[in-house]
């Protein structure tokens, strides 16, 4: 039996945020439920923000009601006490807070420093216990920052002690801007598995500049066995000047399951998902993999 890893799929919300042109909610759901058939179950549906501040993501309601009662892992985003109301009274049981390892990073995506970002999430921690939610933490510009530069590893290891202190159900090393490199990666990750154990930790990874499935790979190599991946490389944030993609989802399934990790997903299916989410956006790349991944297993890709 070969170890499980999970692979969270993001695209529905990293993924369509900052596309031009806007999903319906049903399009969403659509795209939604083609992941769940190819065996994923952890996916990142929505976000109950500001719909003036993030337009794309309007109708998070409607996305968590139609997939009700669906098996796995369902998350939605929320960025305040406000977002985990709305997500609460629709139904979510899963929501993922962002906090920050820069104030300059906090300001540009909700309009508040990180002390205030970090207030606010150790109230919804304590709000979601009473309500038996489960909440993900995840750190935004855990390297580098598009506003103030390099970021001290030390922040990222602090607010993971923080996190997992107050009860997160996992705390996500995200590199928001694709600026990481596999041996910053190993060295992060290596120590905070070490202090923490793999259980409640994950890696979110962008591939700006390349580097997306080899920081993958590094993190994987130091105990990481939960990561983010976006379908068909959809992505980028609206808030975070020149970021581009998330690492793609069939891309990173494909290496975990060469380093002999099961990820339960099927491949053919996934081809399907990522070739629905490119019929639906009309821009998302594809994974680097693709042509390959669509002749290895007699699919096609197009
Ligand atoms: N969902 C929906 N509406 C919300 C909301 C939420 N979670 N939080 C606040 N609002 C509404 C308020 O009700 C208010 O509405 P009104 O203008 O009709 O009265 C308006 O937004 C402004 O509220 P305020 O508290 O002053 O927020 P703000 O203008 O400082 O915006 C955020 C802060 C967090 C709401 C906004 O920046 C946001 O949604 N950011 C999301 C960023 C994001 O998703 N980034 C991608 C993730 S990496
Ligand atoms: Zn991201």
């Amino acid at each position: 039996m070969s170890e499980r890893v999970i692979v969270n799929d993001v695209g529905p919300r990293d993924g369509l945020q900052n596309q031009a042109k806007h999903l319906s909610p049903g399009e969403r759901v659509r795209l939604v439920q083609a992941l769940l058939a190819a065996g994923m179950d952890h996916v990142e549906v929505g976000a109950f923000v500001s719909p003036k501040a993030v337009p794309a993501m309007a109708g998070a309601a409607e996305i968590v009601a139609a997939l009700q009662g669906t098996p796995g892992t369902l998350s939605v985003l929320i960025p305040n006490m406000k977002g985990y109301e709305l997500a609460l009274a629709a139904g979510a049981r899963v929501m993922a807070m962002v906090v920050y390892a820069t104030d300059g990073m906090a300001r540009a995506n909700v309009g508040r420093d990180r002390a205030e970002v970090d207030a606010a999430t150790a109230e919804i921690l304590e709000r979601a216990r009473q309500d038996g939610v489960s909440v993900l933490t995840t750190i935004s510009v855990s390297f580098e920052c598009p506003f103030e530069g390099p970021v001290d590893p030390q922040v990222v290891q602090d607010a993971a002690d923080r996190m997992l202190d107050w009860g997160t159900a996992r705390f996500i090393v995200a590199d928001t801007i694709g600026a990481a490199a596999p041996d910053a990666v190993a060295s992060m990750m290596s120590d905070m598995v070490g202090r923490h154990g793999a259980g409640r930790l994950g890696c979110h990874f962008h591939d700006t500049r390349a580097l997306g499935l080899a920081n993958v790979y590094a993190a994987a190599n130091a105990g990481v066995r939960y990561f983010d991946a976006s379908i068909a490389g959809l992505g980028g944030c609206p808030f975070a000047p020149g970021a581009t993609g998330n690492v793609a989802t069939e891309d990173v399934v494909m290496l975990l399951e060469r380093l002999g990790l099961d990820t339960s997903i099927d491949m053919p299916a996934l081809l399907r998902a990522a070739d629905l989410a490119k019929d639906l956006t009309g821009t998302a790349p594809g994974g680097r993999a693709g042509t390959w991944l669509a002749q290895a297993f007699r699919e096609k890709a197009s």
